[in-house]
């Protein structure tokens, strides 16, 4: 999450103004309606709404039904007050508050046209969501005149209300956001949505002016520390999306007619998957460049076609003249264009003949590259394509699967938690009622739905397969008491399968927590093999460690100690949190994982606690010893872990896109040695003395893929020095390391970190040769 001064912002590349063709009618928006039940039945609208915010006033409302705030989504009326009053109704964290978990908020749109006439400010902690049976229309009236119509982060008089590395938790799902009535030379945007990450926008629909001079845009981002987003459609406007972020994973876009498809402002790491672009000027524009200090660091394109666009992918450097030498770091992978007569080019002009027919382009890149002997290689030039694993593939492309909404389903296929006598009031013990909840629901082939609350457990929750699992404003299952206490003797808070079980789940929009001194919790463990069903999937299923109200592990317990020196006699033992965050286990295959965030907290969220820092200690990130595999992690992070962030031991078959990882503040006081010391059992890596923790490490596993990794390491005992440019890359000595396996990486991103491979115990690339801008570029990787 961490702030820091970057690039941005506002900046504009100078676009010609060239005509397009007609936009699309109605059926534009890619979206097939499900059948039955009808929409004015979609069970989110319907279902008893009886989740609670234990840590709100008494009275406080979860879940806010726009229409009860007076919207009328009638075409006509303007609906922006009433909308914002939904959003902030119970004196909520809106602008101005640094943060909040505990006034969670659930927005609900029923089907309409609403007519949004200023803009709709999103909060802290709001799922903002839409009918997704018939998506509600926010429609910007004909004298709409503001710079965004959905602002998620507002500029004040101190710049953004929210430091954009900071917002959390948010979502945004299935609606249309129609510019067209705003006049097409009105600079605006769809959504504003400087963020971090466990935010997600999907399902939206952007319909903007194709007016030969349109100034519309569809998304607009310019700082944050993401994030994913995805299936979403833009038709029209300037440029669809406008983008910079330190990294983002965004997959399954379709931009049809507009001036720009992406025009990128900056970015450290990207990943972009699944972009369709049709009857563009540009595809991918990628050559911001205020001054001479290109803003692009790097960018990895996949699975992806561009049709009917004169110029696929642009960029600005032309490293005789540029600054830094690698910046535009660029990789594509499978990218099918149709008319595209210029596929990529550079200042200088044509680098990649496209083709007025067909062509795929099965590689290309330019950037730095390394094996585990040779390196650093400049390189600009058609590569050969990553073997791909047949089980990660669907046709061809990585195998991928959007969350569900569940549209097709009645109300009365859901079971809630709190029917089951589940009270979610962060004091009750829940665990049986939670067990008996999963169990029903699985018994009665229901989706088992979490209302808002904290769910305070004290032994296990047993995910069985079959289940399908969703929650409403990130309900949170929290695990506490004696039974995960004992390090020496590791306990999952929540187990998906027992050992050895076949079958498959989906779960989604959840949090899986620690109560105070937890030294033994695994707080997921995923056992289930899936690979022989269907994959399962997570999505926006978040870990998150202390720093919230009812944790216990926030400023008073757990301020950062920069001063003392720890050890392992020292450490506070009411900070010691969890054992390990998530666990996939050795007999577990086919897990597909989404805008999964495992946040170990680097400092109090709460209101009043001024986002001041502390210090929790959790041993170990994921780890991954699936023996078979099959396994995608698509827009995940893990950070601020003990020993390591993400752990690969044993396994194969894993696709990793975009990985981002951050190593503890306070580390190297104490190093990672420290509290947690080394269990043979979990592969454990050793450490020197002194060293931190790794972002990634790889054991004895093949067929592992990267499409980019931000490994970053940003403090040493919270001092940001060593990771500001020009300090010698010096807050840690390694942050990935590779034993005796086969992988592939594509884009590989550090930070303070002075080398950033090690090979079977050799350092292979030195930050010093890989600069680029803030962080360090690796385009590519292989062993
Ligand atoms: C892409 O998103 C659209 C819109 O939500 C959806 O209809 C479609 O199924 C998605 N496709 C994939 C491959 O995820
Ligand atoms: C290397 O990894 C393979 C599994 O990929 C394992 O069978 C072998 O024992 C390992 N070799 C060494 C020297 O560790």
């Amino acid at each position: 999450m961490r702030s820091l001064s970057f690039q941005s912002l506002l900046s504009f590349a100078a676009l010609a103004l060239l005509s397009l063709s007609e936009q699309g009618t109605a059926s534009t928006t890619g979206l097939s309606p499900r059948a039955a039940p009808a929409c004015a039945d979609f069970w989110l609208g319907k279902i008893a709404h009886t989740g609670v915010a234990p840590h709100a006033p008494a009275g406080y409302k979860v879940f806010r039904n726009v229409k009860d705030y007076g919207a009328k989504g009638d075409g006509k009326t303007d609906d922006s007050a009433a909308i914002n009053k939904a959003i902030s109704d119970g004196n909520r964290c809106g602008p101005g508050c640094t943060g909040s978990t505990k006034t969670p908020a659930l927005v609900y749109f029923p089907p309409g046209t609403y007519m949004i006439g200023s803009p709709i400010i999103d909060y802290y902690y709001t799922q903002i969501i839409g009918n997704p049976c018939s998506l509600p229309v926010l429609k910007a009236t004909s004298s709409f005149s503001a710079r965004w119509l959905l602002d998620g982060n507002p500029y004040g008089a101190n710049g953004l209300a929210w430091a954009a590395v900071n917002v959390f938790w948010r979502q945004v799902s299935n609606f249309v956001i129609d510019l067209t009535a705003a006049p097409a030379t009105l600079e605006v945007a769809g959504i504003h949505w400087p963020t971090a990450q466990a935010t997600s926008l999907s399902n939206i629909v952007f319909k903007m002016s194709t007016a030969a001079n349109t100034k519309h845009q569809g998304l607009f981002i310019e700082e944050g520390s993401g994030g994913w987003v995805g299936d979403l459609v833009f038709n029209g406007g300037a440029s669809a999306m406008a983008v910079g972020n330190q990294q983002f994973t965004m997959r399954n876009l379709t931009i049809n007619n507009a001036r720009t498809a992406i025009e990128q402002l900056w970015s450290w790491g990207w990943t972009y998957q699944q972009v369709n672009i049709n009857n563009c000027q540009i595809g991918f524009d990628f050559t911001a460049a205020p001054g001479n200090d290109l803003k692009v660091g790097s960018v990895v394109i996949i699975d992806s076609s561009i049709t009917n666009t004169p110029v696929g992918v642009s960029y600005g450097n032309s490293a005789a003249t540029s600054s830094p030498a690698i910046a535009n770091t660029i990789i594509l992978e499978n990218v099918a264009l149709t008319n595209v007569p210029t596929a990529i080019k550079s200042a200088k002009g044509t680098v990649l003949a496209g083709s007025t027919g067909k062509k795929t382009i099965a590689a290309w890149g330019r950037g730095n590259a390394y094996t585990p002997t040779t390196g650093p290689t400049s390189f600009q030039k058609e590569i050969t394509p990553n073997p791909r694993p047949a089980d990660l593939l669907v046709g061809g492309k990585f195998y991928t699967r959007s969350k569900p909404h569940y549209a097709e389903l009645a109300v009365s296929q859901f079971l809630t938690a709190r029917s089951q006598g589940a009270k979610g009031d962060g004091k009750t013990d829940d665990t049986a009622a939670i067990n008996k909840l999963l169990a029903a629901a699985k018994a009665a082939n229901k989706v088992a739905y979490f209302d808002a609350g904290q769910y305070l457990v004290t032994g296990t929750i047993k995910i069985p397969a079959g289940s399908r699992i969703t929650g409403e404003a990130f309900p949170v299952i929290m695990s506490s008491g004696s039974y995960f206490a004992n390090s020496a003797s590791p306990k999952p808070v929540v187990q998906v399968g027992a050992s050895g079980e076949t079958g498959s789940i989906e779960w989604s929009n959840m949090i899986v927590s620690t109560k105070g001194s937890q030294a033994g919790a695994i707080l997921i463990q995923y056992n289930l093999n899936s690979a022989s069903a269907k994959p399962s999937g997570m999505w926006d299923v978040h870990v998150r460690v202390g720093g919230f109200a009812g944790s216990d592990q926030q400023l008073p317990q757990c301020a950062k100690t920069p001063n003392t020196v720890i050890t392992s006699a020292n450490v506070p033992k009411a900070c010691i949190a969890g054992f390990m965050s998530m666990h996939i286990t050795k007999g577990s295959s086919g897990l597909l994982m989404e805008n999964c965030w495992i946040w170990v907290a680097d400092h109090d969220i709460e209101e009043g606690a001024n986002n001041e820092q502390i210090s929790l200690y959790v041993g170990r990130g994921l780890l991954v010893e699936s023996t078979a595999g099959s396994i995608w992690l698509y827009g995940t992070g893990s950070e601020h872990h003990q020993r390591y962030q993400y752990h690969l031991v044993k396994t194969r078959g894993v696709m990793m896109g975009q990985v981002q990882t951050e190593s503890a503040y306070y580390q190297n006081n104490p190093d990672a040695t420290v509290p947690f010391a080394k269990v043979d059992a979990y592969s454990d890596p050793n450490f020197d003395k002194g060293q931190s923790g790794y972002g990634l490490r790889v054991l004895d596993s093949k067929e592992i893929l990267v499409y980019g990794a931000g490994l970053y390491s940003f403090f040493k005992n919270y001092d940001v020095t060593c990771s500001q440019i020009g300090q010698g890359s010096s807050c840690q000595n390694r942050i990935f390391s590779v034993m005796n396996s086969s992988m592939k990486v594509y884009q590989l991103n550090t930070v303070g970190t002075t080398k950033m491979i090690t090979y079977n115990g050799n350092d292979v690339a030195s930050a010093s040769k890989n600069i680029n801008g803030f962080v360090q570029t690796i385009a590519r990787f292989q062993t």
